[in-house]
């Protein structure tokens, strides 16, 4: 491994990775290809533009010519793809782009790394791919995956094909299926950067239903120390769960925000709930921790963290928090109904018979 292309590593696990891998290694060089789309942006990567084994092509995964071209230029040996359209809600808004990206970019980055016989191809996937997972148990690798929404299931299809380059074509794959990642320079439509930016702001914090879903909220660091272990020790073909092995409440993770922030609780408000919405996430990380790998942080202490990086990173998220964010938050929450008293009641007496 030398040459490495990080597709979407302008975008907030990929920047992280990029930053890691430069730190970490000294005789690795990094090409990032990224669209930049809404949620890309180079102030991810200020500080590592001007690094002597750093390249940025702006190009699109779906564009066959484009990276093929990166991977002749730059002589990539390893493609890792955090490429993808993101967030769930905006999946339920518009799936095309999540298909389009998500699936046909990764098929458009596979028959790229076999024409050009690459030694590895990375493919970042997420937990959601599970889909909801009953009390009781946890997601391992060799679960069917059951995706529901818009945006898991593009990234179950993408899981898909690249298992089916494996066996097909023999090429050396490997995936990593992550939990919620959160740290720095995640993009403010994600939970915990946007009630974190509304906190500070004195915003409600929207929270869908009667907010006692269950995430496994991870430091993105200990996510990229994965990926690279991964990346050097994985197994082609295999596929390994990625996070810290134990769920919160969102609810939780709310009362964590405000106390860092030292903001009252009358900040939060029921609105109605995400279409679909997923109530668990929970893997069985196992095989990673067989690998040689644990996390450092809990999901506590990954939430804390991150709340104090934005306190500190006003500059950073204050120019994303602009008109078209604004347009972005009145489409998504102006018509979400905030739920009465009474219907919050009745939810948490749902959920408690569970
Ligand atoms: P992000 O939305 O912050 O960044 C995505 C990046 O991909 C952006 O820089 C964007 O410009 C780029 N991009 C989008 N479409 C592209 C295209 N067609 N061609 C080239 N670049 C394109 O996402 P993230 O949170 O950093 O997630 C990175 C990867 O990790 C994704 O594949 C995601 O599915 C996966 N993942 C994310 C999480 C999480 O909690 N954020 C958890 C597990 C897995
Ligand atoms: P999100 O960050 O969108 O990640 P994902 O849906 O991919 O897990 O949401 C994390 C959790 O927070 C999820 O259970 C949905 C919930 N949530 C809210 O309650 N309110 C919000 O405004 C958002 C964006 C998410």
């Amino acid at each position: 491994m030398k040459n490495i292309l990080v597709t979407g590593g302008a975008g907030f696990i990929g920047s992280n990775f990029v930053r890691y891998m430069l730190e970490k290694y000294d005789d690795y060089f990094i090409v990032v290809f990224d669209k930049l789309t809404y949620a890309g942006n180079l102030d991810n990567l200020h500080d590592v533009l001007d690094h002597p084994r750093f390249a940025f092509v702006r190009g699109d995964i779906c564009d066959a010519e484009a990276v093929e071209a990166v991977i002749r230029q730059y002589e990539v040996d390893t493609i890792v793809n955090f490429a993808a359209e993101t967030h769930v809600d905006r999946s339920i808004i518009n799936p095309g782009a999540f298909v389009q990206t998500d699936v046909i970019g990764t098929y458009t980055l596979l028959e790229a790394a076999r024409r050009f016989d690459l030694e590895r191809y990375h493919q970042v996937s997420t937990d959601e791919v599970y889909g909801h997972v009953e009390e009781g148990r946890r997601a391992k690798e060799t679960d069917p995956v059951a995706p529901r929404s818009p945006y898991s299931a593009s990234k179950a299809g993408a899981d898909l094909l690249v298992n089916a380059y494996f066996v097909t074509y023999g090429l050396p794959v490997t995936i990593t299926r992550g939990a919620n990642n959160v740290g720095p320079y995640q993009y403010p439509e994600k939970v915990v950067p946007l009630f974190t930016t509304n906190a500070i702001d004195d915003r409600p914090l929207p929270v869908y239903g009667d907010g006692r879903q269950k995430r496994d909220y991870h430091y993105v660091i200990d996510h990229c120390e994965a990926i690279d272990l991964v990346l050097h020790e994985g197994q082609p073909g295999e596929v390994y769960n990625v996070g810290t092995g134990q769920e919160i409440e969102n609810l939780r993770m709310v009362e964590i925000i405000l106390e860092e922030l030292g903001k009252p609780r009358s900040l939060i408000q029921h609105v109605e709930d995400r279409l679909g919405h997923d109530r668990r996430y929970a893997m069985d990380i196992s095989k990673i921790r067989a690998l040689g790998w644990k996390p450092r942080h809990t999901p506590e202490e990954a939430i804390r963290k991150t709340v104090r990086w934005y306190v500190e990173n006003e500059w950073w998220w204050r120019k994303i928090r602009n008109a078209d964010f604004e347009a972005y938050y009145q489409a998504q929450y102006g018509r979400r109904r905030v739920l009465s008293p009474e219907e919050i009641a009745a939810l948490y007496g749902e959920s408690k018979q569970e």
